[in-house]
C-alpha cells in the first residue's frame, strides 16, 4: 500500500519525506487554511505560490493533490486548468481534487458538475482525485468519468454513524470495521457499516470491473484504521502526520529500548567507534 501524508503543512511534509516512506501528498482547502494560519502566526513573509512550489519540490515527483474551490463545472474546469498549468510544470506531480458532487445547501449547483469536470480534465490528460466519496456508487461513477484516484472518507462515515445515534466519541476513537451494534441494531448508512467497509466495497467493485482508478483511503483517524484499510486492499492511505507518528509507537518498543539502553556494555561501545 502506498502512503500519502494528508497535510498542507510544509514542515510536516518535509519531515515525513525524510523517513523514506512517503508516496504522495493530499491537501484540501481546510488543510491549506490550517497551514496558512500556522504560517501567519510565525510572521514569516512567504507567498502562497512559493509555499505550494516548496510542497511540490519536497514531494520529489510523487503525486500531490491540490483541490478546486469552485463548484460550477465551467469554473471548476478553468480553476483546475489554472492550478495544473501553474504548478505541474515544476516537477510534474500535480493532480486536481474534484468533489464528486458540488451541490450543498444554499448554493445552486448541479449534481453532475463534479463528474463533468472529471471527464473534461481526463480528456485533457489532467489527473484527478475525486474527493468527498461516501458511497461505492459515487466511486463507480467517478471511475467511469475518468478519475485517476477516488478518495472515500472513512473517518467521516464513522463520525456520521455515531453522531446520528448520539454516541459520544473523540476524533481519534476507533470504530469497528465490521460495524457497531447500538440498541441491538447494526449501525449503517445506506448499507455501509463503517469507513473501512466503504473502502473495502470500493476496492472490491473496482476489482470486479477492472477499473484502473486507485482508491485512496482518506479521512483516517487512528492506526488501527490504517491497518484495516491496508488489509482490505486500499491502493493508498492518506494519513495525517500525527497518525504516521503513532504507527511507530508501541509501549513494549519503548520499554525494550529503555532496557537495551540500560544494559549497554561500555567496551562494546568502544568497539563500535570509528574503525
Ligand atoms: C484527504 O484527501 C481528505 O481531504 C482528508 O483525509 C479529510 O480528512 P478529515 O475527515 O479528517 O478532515
Amino acid at each position: 500500500m502506498k502512503i500519502f501524508v494528508d497535510s498542507a503543512k510544509l514542515h510536516e511534509i518535509k519531515e515525513a519525506y525524510s523517513f523514506g516512506i512517503l508516496d504522495g501528498v493530499t491537501t484540501n482547502p481546510s488543510l491549506l487554511k490550517q497551514a496558512v494560519t500556522e504560517l501567519q502566526k510565525t510572521n514569516k513573509k512567504i507567498s502562497l505560490e512559493n509555499y505550494i512550489k516548496d510542497i511540490l519540490l519536497t514531494a520529489k515527483g510523487t503525486p500531490v493533490s491540490l483541490e478546486v474551490t469552485e463548484y460550477i463545472n465551467e469554473k471548476m474546469v478553468s480553476q483546475a486548468k489554472a492550478l495544473y498549468h501553474r504548478f505541474n510544470p515544476i516537477v510534474k506531480n500535480v493532480n486536481i481534487k474534484i468533489p464528486i458532487n458540488t451541490t450543498f445547501p444554499g448554493k445552486t449547483g448541479n449534481e453532475f458538475d463534479g463528474l463533468k469536470t472529471i471527464k473534461t480534465l481526463s480528456e485533457a490528460k489532467i489527473p484527478t482525485n475525486c474527493t468527498l466519496i461516501f458511497t461505492p456508487e459515487q466511486a463507480l461513477l467517478a471511475a467511469k468519468a475518468g478519475a485517476t484516484y477516488v478518495s472515500p472518507f472513512a473517518g467521516r462515515i464513522d463520525d456520521y454513524l455515531r453522531k446520528q445515534h448520539n454516541i459520544s466519541f473523540n476524533k481519534t476513537d476507533y470504530y469497528p470495521a465490521e460495524g457497531m451494534l447500538h440498541k441491538d441494531k447494526l449501525l449503517q448508512d445506506n448499507g455501509i457499516v463503517s469507513g473501512v467497509d466503504l473502502v473495502a466495497q470500493i476496492v472490491d467493485l473496482f476489482d470486479i470491473y477492472g477499473y484502473n482508478t486507485e482508491v485512496i483511503a482518506a479521512s483516517l483517524r487512528n492506526t488501527q484504521q490504517v491497518r484495516e484499510v491496508a488489509m482490505v486492499g486500499a491502493d493508498i492511505a492518506t494519513i495525517p502526520f500525527s497518525v504516521i507518528k503513532e504507527l511507530l509507537t508501541h509501549y513494549k518498543t519503548q520499554e525494550g529500548m529503555q532496557k537495551f539502553t540500560e544494559d549497554i556494555v561500555p567496551e562494546y561501545v568502544t568497539l563500535t567507534q570509528e574503525y
